[in-house]
């Protein structure tokens, strides 16, 4: 397995008009994963859907889709594109073992990141007896513990993470590969370089998982 990569930054799809962040991943980036570790008619699986850009690369790459999205508008807009829109859940990943969820062959996402500086944890919706990075972290783990109970023996699961600039700088590839090390079997970390990208978006990390 490569672990550099370098994908044409071309975003394919508009965000969604009450949407206030934009999307900022290419759907190269799910085209190229989903096609090296997928075949047709495998499932994959985003637990942090967000504005759906793995799950819509999947289905028309005749994958099968299965995601979960805790904001009930997002969840709403994206499934309402999906032919398998019923696979499109409007839940907390935590929950993604007690679903009733079949067996992923493959999951990708891109998760919420947290600034270590920050108190507000986006893995709670700002829930305040939750703040805090450590806190992040641990959910992050959590989260990831379930996700393993749904993936098939072996599967693979990436992660992609971009460290965090800043007065004080956010590790955040290394403390997420860190956490989830701590459930799956890190196996690759990919370099991934933007074709005509933004100067201000060179790149990004996949961490590639197995789970044990
Ligand atoms: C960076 S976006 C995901 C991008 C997405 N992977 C894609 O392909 O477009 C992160 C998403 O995770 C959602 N989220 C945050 N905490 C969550 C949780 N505990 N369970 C499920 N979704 C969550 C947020 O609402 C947000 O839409």
């Amino acid at each position: 397995m490569k672990n550099f990569i370098t994908l044409p930054y071309k975003l394919e799809r508009d965000p969604p008009p009450f949407e206030t962040n934009e999307i900022k991943t290419p759907e190269s980036l799910p085209r190229y994963f989903i096609k090296e570790f997928t075949r047709p008619g495998q499932t994959v699986f985003d637990p942090f859907a967000g504005l759906g850009t793995t799950l819509f690369v999947a289905e028309s790459l005749k994958r099968i889709p299965y995601g979960i999205e805790a904001d009930p508008r997002r969840h709403a807009w994206v499934a309402g594109q999906m032919d398998n829109w019923m696979n499109l859940i409007c839940a907390d990943s935590a929950r993604a073992a007690t679903l009733g969820l079949p067996r992923m062959d493959f999951s990708l996402t891109a998760p919420p990141f947290m600034a270590i500086t920050h108190k507000w944890n986006p893995l709670y919706g700002g829930d305040s007896a939750k703040d805090g990075y450590d806190s992040y972290l641990k959910r992050m783990r959590h989260i990831y513990k379930q996700v393993n109970k749904i993936m098939k023996r072996k599967a693979r699961i990436v992660v992609q993470v971009d460290n965090i600039p800043g007065r004080r700088f956010t590790p955040l590839i290394r403390d997420l590969s860190n956490a989830l090390s701590k459930e799956l079997t890190l196996e690759n970390e990919i370099t991934v370089a933007w074709r005509g990208g933004r100067d201000d978006y060179r790149h990004t990390t996949c961490l590639v998982f197995r789970n044990n």
